[in-house]
């Protein structure tokens, strides 16, 4: 039997058991998928120890993903734009290291709004976090020309323009609704919405019919953000689609087998959320 598991502290929040559970009964792999509270001291000795403890690898959940990718032996390129790894897997034994929120996010994007690059126009991002990364990421190498970001702290908005280049530019956390009413998608990869605490107080009023609006919290599946967005007619991209298929490049690490991210799993997960609310 292959084992897999995901590492955080604390752990049992996380939703990644339900959706390889899923899959392992889907596909009939004969595998197993658990959750394991890691205390920070003990995640360089954790994942040392893999092998011996059985497991083919895992997936990182906060606050470990910075410490999954000092371990690591060998660093895909999202997880190095990254500085931070969500999946990880032993080859020839030694630890490799992915980041796999940017598949996660472009690929849902791409199915849920298959035109959203169409326009010529700049994409806002509200956030400057390891999401917000992982997305800037993305959408540069999806040939964007002007990512926008916008977040509290200006300066971990500028520290992450340094890294990417000239085509992510920074503006103020106030500027944050004039300067996207003509933006191609604006994304809210900030942690405001999450329980429906906050609101990100974007009026979407003045906005292009075209632009598509993001969201990657999903707890609730439908924040205020998207829910006002809706309500103006613009086309929605929720963040539970971002988690299943985030999910997706790890049970294959896993399991050898590209698993599905069918309505019966978003169905399950929806579930879950509606029920639990955390
Ligand atoms: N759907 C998915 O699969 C998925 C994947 C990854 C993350 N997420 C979600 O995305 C969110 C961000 O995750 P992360 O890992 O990037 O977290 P992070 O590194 O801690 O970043 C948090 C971001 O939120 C901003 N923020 C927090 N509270 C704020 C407030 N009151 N006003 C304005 N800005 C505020 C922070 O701004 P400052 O820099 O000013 O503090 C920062 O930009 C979380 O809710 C997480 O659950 C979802």
């Amino acid at each position: 039997m292959r084992r897999a598991c995901v590492i955080g502290w604390p752990v049992e929040h996380s939703r990644s058991p339900l959706i390889h559970g899923y899959w392992i009964r889907r596909y009939g792999v004969d595998g197993a998928y658990t959750k394991e509270a890691v205390p920070p001291d003990g995640v360089a000795g954790f994942l040392k120890s893999l092998q011996i403890r059985g497991l083919v690898g895992c997936n990182v959940t906060v606050p470990h993903k910075e410490a999954a990718y000092a371990a690591a032996d060998v660093k895909d390129e999202s997880a190095r734009a990254v500085s931070a790894a969500n999946t990880l897997w032993l080859e020839n034994g030694r630890l490799h290291a992915a980041n796999t929120d940017t598949y996660g996010f472009m690929t849902h994007l791409a199915q849920s709004a298959p035109g959203w690059n169409e326009r010529n126009a700049p994409v806002s991002i509200l956030g400057a976090g390891g999401a917000a990364r992982a997305i800037v990421f993305g959408l540069l190498g999806a040939g964007v020309d002007e990512v926008r970001v916008f977040n509290r702290t200006r300066a971990r908005a500028e520290a992450l323009a340094e890294q990417f280049g000239r085509r992510v530019t920074v503006f103020d956390w106030d500027e944050r609704e004039a300067r996207s009413r003509e933006a191609a998608v604006l994304v809210n990869a900030t942690s405001i919405g999450m329980n429906g605490k906050g609101s990100l107080g974007i009026d979407f009023a003045d906005f292009n019919d075209a632009c598509v609006v993001a969201d990657i919290v999903y707890v609730p599946l439908e924040t205020e953000l998207l829910r006002s967005a809706r309500a103006r007619g613009l086309s929605t991209v929720d963040g539970l689609g971002m988690l299943l298929h985030q999910a997706v490049p790890g049970f294959e690490r896993w399991f050898g087998v590209r698993p599905e991210v069918t309505e019966e799993l978003r169905a399950i997960l929806a579930a879950d959320i509606t029920g639990g609310l955390v």
